[in-house]
C-alpha cells in the first residue's frame, strides 16, 4: 500500500465502524487524520487505539453535531483556518432514526445529519480540497449505501413529513450522498477533484443498534452474513488512496466491492443537479466563513 506521508485525511465518523477501520489505515501509512466525531470521550478513546496501533502521533480530533448546522458550520471555519490544503475528506458520518425527529433548526433529523451537513461542511474545505487539486489530486469520498434504492426524492418533502418511515429517510440521505457526489464531479472534476460513492456492504457496526426497533431487529438478523468492519471498509479505502486506474477514474462514481456498480435508475444527473442547487439554498443561512 502507497505511503501516504504529508498528506491531510478528514474522516467524519472516524470514531466508530468503517469510519475508524479507514482512518487507522490512513494514519498505518503516515498520513494527518483528522478524526471528525461528536463524542470527545469516544473520540479520545479512538485516536489513542489508533497511535497505540499505528505509531503515527499526526492524529487530531475536531468535535461536531451534525445534526446542527450551526455546529458543522464551526467546524469548517476551524478546519478551513488550520489547513489550506486537504488530500482526502471522507463524508462518512451517518445514522438512521427510529422516529421523525425535527432539529431545533427544523430539518428531519437523517437528512441534516447524513446529507446536509456533509455538503456544508465540502462546501467550507473546497478552496483547500481544490488547492491540493492544482498540485496532483484530492479526493471527495461520500459513504452511501445499497439503500439509496428504496425510494427516490420527493423534492416536495426534503424533510418526510409524509409519511415518515426510518429506512426511507435513511435511504433517500443516502441517495443523496451519491447524487452529491456525481454533481461534485460535473462541476469540478475538470479541476483534478476525484469525487465518489460506495455502498461498504452490510457491515457489523455499531450502526444497526442506533437506528431504533426495525434497525436494531434487521440488525439481528443480518448480522451472521454480514461483512466484518475490515472486509468492509475496503472499497473506502480504495476510493480514498489507491492508485489504480478505476479509483482515480472514479469520476462521480458509485462503487462496491472495489468495482462500480449499478445505481437506481432515478439517481440521475438531473436529479444531482438540482439536489446541489436546492442544498445551497438550506444551508446558505448557516455558511458563515470567518475568513
Ligand atoms: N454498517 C453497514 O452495514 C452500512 C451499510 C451501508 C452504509 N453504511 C454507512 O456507513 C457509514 C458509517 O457507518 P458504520 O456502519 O461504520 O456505523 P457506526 O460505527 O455507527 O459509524 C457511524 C459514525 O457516524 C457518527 N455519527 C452519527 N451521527 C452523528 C452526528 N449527529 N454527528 C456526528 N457524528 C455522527 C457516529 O458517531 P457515534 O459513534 O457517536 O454514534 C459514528 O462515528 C454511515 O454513513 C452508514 O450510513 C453502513
Amino acid at each position: 500500500m502507497s505511503d501516504l506521508s504529508g498528506k491531510v485525511f478528514i474522516v467524519t465518523g472516524g470514531n466508530s465502524g468503517i469510519g475508524f477501520e479507514a482512518a487507522k489505515n490512513f494514519a498505518e501509512r503516515g498520513a494527518e487524520v483528522v478524526l471528525v466525531c461528536r463524542s470527545l470521550a469516544k473520540a479520545t478513546e479512538a485516536r489513542q487505539k489508533i497511535i497505540a496501533s499505528t505509531g503515527n502521533e499526526s492524529v487530531r480530533i475536531e468535535i461536531a453535531d451534525f445534526s446542527s448546522l450551526k455546529s458543522v458550520n464551526e467546524l469548517g471555519n476551524r478546519l478551513a483556518a488550520r489547513y489550506d490544503r486537504i488530500d482526502v475528506l471522507c463524508n462518512n458520518a451517518g445514522g438512521a432514526n427510529g422516529s421523525r425527529i425535527t432539529t431545533d433548526e427544523g430539518f428531519e433529523k437523517t437528512f441534516v445529519t447524513n446529507h446536509l451537513s456533509s455538503f456544508l461542511l465540502t462546501r467550507h474545505l473546497l478552496p483547500a480540497l481544490l488547492k491540493s487539486a492544482e498540485s496532483g489530486s484530492a479526493r471527495v469520498v461520500f459513504t452511501s449505501s445499497l439503500g439509496h434504492k428504496g425510494s427516490p426524492l420527493d423534492f416536495e418533502d426534503l424533510n418526510l413529513v409524509q409519511g415518515y418511515r426510518t429506512l426511507k429517510a435513511y435511504g433517500r440521505s443516502k441517495l443523496m450522498n451519491l447524487l452529491t457526489a456525481m454533481e461534485m464531479h460535473r462541476r469540478f472534476g475538470d479541476k483534478n477533484l476525484i469525487c465518489s460513492s460506495f455502498h461498504p456492504g452490510a457491515v457489523r457496526t455499531a450502526i444497526w443498534g442506533k437506528g431504533g426497533i426495525l434497525a436494531t431487529i434487521l440488525g439481528v438478523v443480518m448480522y451472521p452474513f454480514m461483512w466484518s468492519v475490515e472486509k468492509g471498509s475496503e472499497t473506502f479505502i480504495w476510493l480514498a488512496t489507491s492508485d489504480d486506474d478505476e479509483a482515480v477514474n472514479a469520476a462521480g462514481g458509485y462503487f462496491f466491492d472495489c468495482h462500480r456498480a449499478r445505481t437506481a435508475e432515478f439517481a440521475t444527473a438531473d436529479a444531482a443537479a438540482r439536489l446541489w442547487e436546492v442544498s445551497e439554498q438550506l444551508v446558505a443561512p448557516y455558511y458563515k466563513t470567518e475568513s
